[in-house]
């Protein structure tokens, strides 16, 4: 029984969804914490540069890659691989890697944005009204975390709670599918996102210098410590890689969902410039809304020392110990606060759906199981992954996860990708498939950029993060004793994971040889 693929109902839909995926936690934790410990406005050469060379030729190759698939039934990369070199057996086995990737992402991506909600729950509510201090405030998040017994919270069934809602938030949008779901939320949301986001912005560019005893804790010095430049780091290949791997994070790409939600064009569609809108929308609300909050209004509190400390303490802290203490401080806290969780929960619920739906195609799409019912399966399998990371938190098991999921995998999917189709489907064709119904020519530079400099730079990355990072993260060379049955632990799982979504693609082929 054939079924008629879904599709998206318009441009701006397709658009908005890719830039609501992009845009997410990462814009406005991630960034401005990486860009304040690798050198600030130096940062952004290295950014700009990734930018340049991976993160938009990327972008336009799962958006060509996607849509080609899409016009074979395809909307995940085992088949999207296998259409493009049918004669190697293997070749669907690499693709395993873009549900596997998304999935491990969204089973802790969705606990933290469930804090973001239970956050914006709290301003209101006032829950956290009083503490004034950093150590105090972390006291209440390891509370709600479940990981200290201090009288915040006598269990993690709040954090639970909030879980909850938010997996369920995410399996509603996705039952309703790409056209009723993912693509009415999102056109809803990035505006809303925006807004808020705006008047955060406008409120902490606002902040003055509100100590008046410290005329040095000003604004302009906070938007200085995030910015000024120090370009002695662009010599410490540490801190290009940070770039590098922001630029995947930020723009989902390297990871299979833009192949998916591009898998629901229609042949005649533009990928060029819309690619390029999503981009751009990322980017703007990357670097000026992201790159003026938390770490200027941070400053502005805590002074060019405390800054240090807190920048250093990771982007959680930032977001959920030393924001709400800013809260606190400033009039209308109360309105600021619950403004800034929600703007989080609404960045990270569309990102988190298009985690889930690569997942979902490969059911409807290889197996040929309806949507409700794809969605259904999803639902239970992704509820009991997600639990090691709320379960066993504070164990390394996100870290880890991160690191696989969130890191790794970005890395040598995009690899393989890129070459796939620059070199196996060969460069005329994909510059052809590119600009199939395309509203804008790419600079011919590209051509050169997407062959040679793209797959270079990737392999690059990719063999230097195997030696910095890879061999010590496999060797557990800085895990404590305590951790390290968890993280083992969490590697068993996702070697389980893996084989498991590898026969199943086993399987989808046989059935349909059997068929033909
Ligand atoms: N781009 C999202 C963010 O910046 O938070 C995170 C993300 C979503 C990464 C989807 C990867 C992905 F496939």
């Amino acid at each position: 029984m054939a079924k008629v693929r879904q599709s998206w109902g318009s441009r701006l839909g397709i658009i908005m969804a890719v830039a609501g995926s992009a845009v997410g936690l990462g814009n406005f934790l991630r960034f401005p914490v990486q860009a304040a410990s690798n050198g600030g406005g130096a940062f952004m050469i290295p950014y700009f540069v990734s930018l340049l060379l991976l993160g938009i030729p990327l972008m336009w190759i799962e958006w060509a890659l996607g849509r080609y698939g899409g016009g074979f039934e395809h909307g995940t990369a085992p088949g999207i691989f296998h259409t493009m070199l049918e004669k190697n057996r293997f070749i669907k086995y690499f693709g395993v890697i873009g549900i596997f990737g998304p999935l491990v992402i969204f089973t802790y991506y969705t606990y933290i944005e469930s804090w973001t909600l239970g956050y914006s729950v709290f301003s209101v509510l006032g829950s956290y009204k009083g503490i004034e201090d950093q150590a105090t405030m972390q006291n209440f998040l390891g509370a709600y975390q479940g990981l200290e017994k201090n009288g915040f919270f006598s269990s993690i069934a709040p954090a639970y709670f909030f879980f909850l809602i938010t997996f369920s938030a995410n399996i509603i949008v996705i039952y309703y599918g790409i056209r009723g779901g993912i693509e009415k939320l999102c056109k809803v949301a990035m505006p809303l996102l925006f807004i808020l986001g705006l008047i955060i912005m406008v409120r902490v560019l606002t902040l003055g210098t509100p100590n008046a005893l410290r005329p040095g804790w000003s604004i302009s010095n906070g938007m200085g410590f995030l910015w000024n430049p120090d370009f002695s780091v662009l010599a410490q290949p540490k801190v290009w890689l940070a770039a590098a791997g922001q630029m995947f994070f930020t723009l989902s790409v390297g990871i299979g969902v833009i192949l998916t939600y591009a898998s629901y064009l229609k042949k005649g569609d533009d990928v060029v410039l819309s690619g390029l809108s999503a981009v751009s929308a990322n980017e703007f609300i990357e670097v000026i809304l992201g790159g003026s909050i938390i770490i200027p209004a941070a400053f502005v509190f805590f002074g060019p020392v405390g800054i240090k400390e807190v920048a250093g303490s990771g982007a959680f802290n930032l977001s959920f110990v030393t924001m709400p203490i800013i809260f606190q401080k400033i009039m209308f806290g109360t309105f600021f606060g619950a403004v800034w969780f929600l703007l989080l929960f609404v960045a990270g619920i569309t990102s988190s759906v298009s985690l889930a739906q690569p997942a979902i195609a490969f059911l409807e799409d290889e197996f040929n199981i309806g949507r409700e019912k794809a969605v259904k399966i999803f639902g239970v399998v992704a509820f009991i992954c997600c639990q090691p990371a709320i379960l066993l938190l504070g164990k390394g098991v996100v870290n880890e996860l991160d690191f696989w999921g969130g890191t790794f995998c970005l890395v040598l999917f995009a690899t393989i990708e890129t070459i796939l189709f620059t070199w196996v489907f060969g460069m005329d064709k994909a510059w052809d498939e590119i600009h199939h119904g395309a509203d804008l020519r790419i600079p011919r530079i590209y051509r050169f950029i997407m062959k040679y400099v793209t797959p270079s730079f990737l392999l690059i990355i990719l063999f230097s993060w195997i030696l910095k990072d890879g061999i010590p993260v496999i060797l557990m060379r800085g895990v404590s004793a305590a951790d390290k049955p968890y993280v083992l632990g969490t590697r068993i799982f996702l070697i389980i994971l893996f084989v498991t979504i590898s026969i199943f693609v086993k399987i989808a082929w046989k059935n349909r040889k059997k068929k033909r």
